[in-house]
């Protein structure tokens, strides 16, 4: 049987569907199940964390907290699946590009324990989802603002990504020891956006970036995460494609910018 953590979450639901098409015995595991096919695992809460049955593990990272406390988190869900004997785990980590993110050195730490760890396993590290390039680049009065600089990140839409999950859960085996870096296959800028958008662009500064989140009523993690996002673009770290993502779903991962665009469309005047 495969578990999905996090299975409220728009990756861990994404991929739980995916895995029922795919006709996996599959079950969800969320803070808050909402009906009887959910179980309830909170990985702050230790007495939820009980995998008995559970041949393959989907650990959904759970990633918007301070460090020491998702370490915590994935430290002692790791220990228990290791306890109740779980025989291979699928971790959602971050792409390499991402080392210096703000989120980074959770999902490195997490890498490591697994990895020094008794279970099998399989590291997904996931690309920055296009969803989220979409909201940064969502523009306001007509303009995309944004402190990328001129260069580029290779985003991936985050269903490409929970479909590489469910079929890495179904068949972990010759996955076993390896590690994917999901980025997708072409580098977007945010002045490709804003001319697929017919909307203006202005680039910003990270000092105006910052200065913008003043009085925004952000828990204290948030603020860095996200400037540490526009800081490794404009730093040029995000800008590499890779080709994982398409072997593992064996088809051509969806057009980032085009979702994007989709996903945009309305929310600027369109010339
Ligand atoms: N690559 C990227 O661009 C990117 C962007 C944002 C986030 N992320 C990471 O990817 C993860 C999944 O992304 P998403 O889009 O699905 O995020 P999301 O829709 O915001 O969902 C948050 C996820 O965190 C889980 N979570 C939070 N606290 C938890 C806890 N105490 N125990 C167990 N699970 C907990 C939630 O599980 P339940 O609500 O079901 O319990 C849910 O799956 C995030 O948690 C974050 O670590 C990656």
């Amino acid at each position: 049987m495969i578990l999905v953590t996090g299975a409220s979450g728009a990756l861990g639901s994404a991929t739980l569907d995916h895995l029922h098409a795919l006709g996996a015995e599959a079950v969800g595991g969320t803070r808050m199940p909402n009906h009887a096919a959910l179980r309830r695992i909170d990985f702050d809460d230790a007495n939820t964390l009980h995998f008995d049955g559970v041949d393959t593990l989907v650990m959904i990272s759970a990633g918007a907290a301070e460090d020491d406390v998702v370490i915590a988190r994935h430290g002692r869900t790791l220990q228990a699946a290791e306890r109740d004997g779980v025989r291979h785990i699928v971790y959602t980590s971050l792409t390499a590009a991402g080392d210096h993110l703000g989120f980074a050195l959770a999902h490195r730490w997490t890498e490591q324990r697994i990895r020094r760890g008794s279970i099998p396993w399989t590291i997904l590290r996931n690309g920055l989802y296009a969803e989220l390039i979409a909201d940064l680049l969502s523009p306001r009065d007509g303009t995309i603002t944004a402190a990328f600089g001129p260069h580029g990140v290779a985003p991936v839409v985050r269903d490409d990504l929970a479909m590489a999950a469910a079929k890495v859960a179904t068949n972990p085996l010759p996955h076993t020891g390896n590690i994917y870096d999901l980025v997708g296959a072409k580098t977007i800028t945010a002045a490709h956006v804003a001319q697929a958008l017919c909307v203006d662009f202005q680039p910003t500064s990270l000092e105006h970036l910052r200065a913008s989140f003043d009085g925004a009523g952000m828990l204290p993690f948030q603020p860095g995460m996200l400037v540490s996002i526009h800081s490794a673009i404009a730093g040029g770290f995000l800008e590499e494609t890779g080709t994982d993502l398409e072997a593992l779903l064996e088809r051509k991962p969806m057009n980032a910018l085009d979702f994007i665009h989709q996903t945009l469309q309305g929310t600027g005047p369109i010339t």
